[in-house]
């Protein structure tokens, strides 16, 4: 057999066994996200050298699977997969249509989400060149985004701020001040959802993740989200005692729409 062929043939069947161990041991994330694309495209992105090894599940959303990745030289990746079956199409397509990026006119399921994985794709790039303290966008192929791991060299995930408060609520806001305002004023995004659910805390400082609903400043719903997201940030970062208000917040970013 041709050495290509034979190497991509034994990706073909770790990524199968994977799943079949994941059946066995970890019903919930087991069959449902490994549709028969998804399988194709996980094949796809095996046989482009991006994944080696699927390596158990960090996170089961309501629309994606996050799974920790091993590449051929044996560093971590992130796997967000997104499943076609519980998708929201209604929120994709509304948040899609305001994006003079998107041009999306389809009804296809399957094609919106693959709009969306573009979209958080792209979103990402723009955010990482921008300097913003996000994952580092690897691929992307139809349901399926590859980015950078966020955790330690044992492959054990940052977790969410939510779950893993900061140790000094202060120092961290400031930090996550300065994020937001590189978010908007130098990427010119808007994220859409932020919380501390999408903050992670990596080593006490914010890596934010999550952006596939992040619109553009032209976008006429951008301010009303960032508002909103403001409003969110305020009232979590309140409540771990940092004193701050929307008013100083909004004057920090300082956005321009
Ligand atoms: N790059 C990453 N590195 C490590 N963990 C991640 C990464 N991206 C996401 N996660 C984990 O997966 C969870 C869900 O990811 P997220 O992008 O927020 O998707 P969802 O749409 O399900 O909220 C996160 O809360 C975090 O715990
Ligand atoms: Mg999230």
């Amino acid at each position: 057999m041709d050495p290509k062929v034979a190497k991509a043939d034994k990706k073909h069947a770790k990524i199968h066994s994977e799943k079949r161990r994941k059946d066995n041991s970890e019903r919930k994330t087991g069959n449902e996200i490994f549709d028969k694309i998804t399988l194709e495209t996980l094949y796809k992105l095996a046989n482009q050298g991006h994944i080696d090894i699927l390596n158990g599940a960090i996170s089961t959303g309501k629309e994606a699977n996050v799974l920790t990745g091993i590449t051929d030289d044996e560093k971590f990746v992130a796997v967000k997969i997104y499943r076609i079956a519980t998708s929201d199409f209604k929120k994709m397509d509304y948040y899609l249509k305001g994006d003079p990026r998107f041009n999306v006119k389809t009804k296809n399921k399957r094609k919106i989400i693959y709009s969306w994985v573009t979209k958080e794709f792209k979103n990402l790039t723009r955010l990482y060149a921008a300097g913003v303290n996000v994952p580092e966008p690897i691929t992307s192929a139809n349901n399926v985004l590859l980015i950078e791991f966020i955790g330690d060299e044992d492959g054990n995930p940052a977790q969410p701020v939510k779950n893993q408060p900061p140790e000094n609520p202060d120092e961290f806001w400031n930090l996550l001040m300065v994020e937001l305002k590189k978010f908007v004023n130098e990427a010119k995004l808007v994220h859409g959802d932020l919380s501390n659910y999408n903050i992670l805390n990596l080593n006490e400082k914010p890596v934010i993740i999550d952006v596939s609903q992040s619109v553009v400043l032209d976008n006429p719903i951008s301010k009303e989200l960032l508002e909103r997201d403001i409003n969110t940030l305020v009232r979590e970062y309140t409540k771990l005692g940092v004193e701050t208000s929307f008013e100083e917040v909004w004057e920090y970013v300082n956005p321009k729409f």
